[in-house]
């Protein structure tokens, strides 16, 4: 058993900030940072186009990426938490330099600025095309530097503890569901053990996993969402699902996919179809540069059209010298198989990229569940509404970091340790038999999500969806019961929990709004708010 002052899940952008900043303040309170893989293997670590934020006031405002950030949402962002983002925002870009993150300068020492769709104005920073490494470089140097962090990797967080495990009965309905640690699964002992801490912080990512191919790296399996959802905490908006427009194309490609970040597009790169035509003319005013939701709709149509697996992303007019400038990963990796970016298309198909919804939170980070905090993209604040702005959210994730640290300041010292929590109950599971029976169910549940649930959608999909996921949910269960535990099982039972939560959330939702785009409701006539599950 270990004993915690502050427990935070997750060593990406949102739960690294947030303890560094906890670490700083308390120096007599103990942190422990717990990850499932090592301490830098998460989405933030893949980043590639940068963080939005206004630091051009001569030629930008908080006016207009406010403004930006609210038409990319379609109509369902919360305007108090936009606001609070982007002017929180610089504040926190500097915080991070302080901690050592570079950002790329032109000669004369400004920032260089990028620009990504939606965006009316180059307001990207950004360190060549790998910016997500070289913040969690920093944020992990600054973290190794701090004596009461404790960072626990290999370690697998199960589930949330709350008065469930005391036998009480716990539903939606019940007013003060509260937090008192987590059960883990150590992937070095192999034992499961019980962490109790007086506050918790889920910063546990994305999902990309649950579709067949995606930019996310394989720890993306929503964990905290169905762990919040298993303990009846709210979970909101989970049909928004933001696919990028261009991941690379590889054929048979399955899982994680490598980006072709859009501030490529920013630059001048020019998306054309299997004709060579520039076909985003024809779809939106903005060309390559409109909103995400709108360009990846427009390329899953050419592919349609034309029957293929992937359009082209032009870069021939770049000289090798301009393009290396601002890409040399991309550049490398193209050059890798074989694509020379100065004479050869690049191969770019849409992949699921970033959950719009997640656990649900107040302007505080505080979630449903006493003494548990979400930040980062695991929750759900109301800044993205049905689709999220470009590099927005590594910006959220440091805004949100900031303000769960500073509530949880406020409360700290009010809050006790129950330690009368019962050991994980293991009683009477067998070693499982065949891994295949986990390694199927995933690819089937990647396969009906990809293929009922993705950028167009329809009612007898997500019926269908819904029938197959039922089954699987109940196979899973049932290997949950009988067998001990894996991370593969873990994850295939959160991803179902997941998937779950997505087709709910795209049924309820009888229109076509950012994101979610149902054929049988192809406009916006029916708008419901947010949907809270
Ligand atoms: P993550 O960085 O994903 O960290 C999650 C952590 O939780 C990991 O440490 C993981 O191991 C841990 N974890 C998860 N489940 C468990 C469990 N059960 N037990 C223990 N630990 C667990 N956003 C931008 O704003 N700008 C960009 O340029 C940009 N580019 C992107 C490019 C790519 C390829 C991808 C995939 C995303 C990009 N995004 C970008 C989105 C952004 O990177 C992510 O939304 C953000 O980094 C998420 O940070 P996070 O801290 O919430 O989660
Ligand atoms: C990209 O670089 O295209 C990804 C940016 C993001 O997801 O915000």
């Amino acid at each position: 058993m270990l004993q915690t002052d502050f427990l935070v899940i997750g060593s990406g952008i949102a739960g690294l900030t947030y303890a560094l900043k906890v670490a700083t303040a308390c120096p007599d309170k103990k942190i422990i940072v717990m990850t499932k893989a090592a301490a830098d293997e998460t989405n933030t670590k893949y980043a590639q186009g940068g963080v939005a934020v206004v630091n051009d006031l001569e030629n930008d405002s908080f006016e207009k990426h406010i403004e930006d950030t609210l038409i990319a949402g379609d109509g369902l962002c919360n305007k108090n938490i936009v606001e609070i983002v982007v002017k929180e925002g610089p504040d926190r870009v500097r915080e991070l330099i302080e901690w050592g993150a570079r950002f790329d300068k032109e000669k004369d020492g400004d920032y260089k600025l990028g620009k990504e769709g939606g965006h009316s104005e180059f307001r990207i920073i950004h360190h060549k095309d790998i910016t997500g490494w070289e913040m969690e470089r920093a944020l992990l140097e600054a973290i190794s530097k701090q004596k009461n962090i404790e960072v626990i990797k290999h370690c697998f967080v199960i589930d949330i503890i709350t008065q469930h495990h005391f036998g009480y009965l716990i539903t939606k309905a019940s007013p003060d569901i509260e937090c008192y640690g987590v059960y883990a699964l150590n992937l070095e002992t192999n034992r499961i053990e019980k962490i109790i801490a007086k506050c918790t912080l889920l910063a546990t990512g994305g999902n990309g996993q649950v579709y067949r191919t995606t930019t996310n790296p394989s720890i993306a399996t929503g964990d905290g969402v169905a762990m919040v959802y298993r303990a009846k905490g709210r979970i909101e908006n989970m049909e928004f699902i933001q696919f990028h427009p261009t991941a690379l194309y590889e054929a048979g490609m399955r899982g994680q996919a490598f980006l072709i970040t859009e501030a490529v597009r920013g630059d001048g790169g020019i998306l054309r179809n299997k004709n060579g035509e520039a076909f985003m003319e024809r779809y939106d005013p903005r060309r390559d540069l409109a909103p995400r939701d709108i360009v990846a709709r427009a390329i899953d149509s050419e592919m349609k059209k034309t029957g293929t697996e992937h359009v082209w992303l032009d870069c021939r007019h770049f000289t090798k010298e301009k393009f290396t400038e601002h890409f040399p990963n991309i550049y490398q990796k193209c050059l890798s198989i074989g694509i020379d970016i100065t004479q050869h298309m690049i191969p770019v198909a849409p992949a699921a990229h970033y959950s719009c919804g997640g656990i649900k939170t107040d302007e505080w980070g505080r979630t449903t569940i006493h003494n548990l905090y979400a930040c980062g993209e695991c929750s759900s604040t109301g800044l993205h509404g049905a689709n999220r702005l470009a590099s927005n959210s590594l910006l959220e994730a440091m805004v949100f970091a900031h303000r769960c640290f500073l509530d949880v300041l406020d409360r700290i010292n009010t809050i006790s340790f129950n330690e009368s929590i019962p050991d994980w109950n293991a009683r009477g599971t067998t070693e499982p038999r065949e891994m295949i029976l986990i390694t199927q169910s995933l690819k089937e549940l990647q396969l009906v999500m990809s293929d009922y649930v993705g950028i167009v959608r329809n009612d007898v999909r997500l019926h269908r969806a819904s029938k197959r996921l039922d089954l699987l949910w109940e196979e899973t269960e049932q290997l949950y019961q009988d067998t001990s535990l894996s991370p593969q099982l873990l994850e295939l039972r959160n991803l179902i929990t997941v998937g779950y939560l997505i087709v709910k959330g795209a049924a309820f939702r009888k229109e076509s709004r950012g994101l979610h785009f149902n054929t049988d409701y192809p406009d916006k006539s029916n708008m419901v708010q947010n949907i809270v599950l």
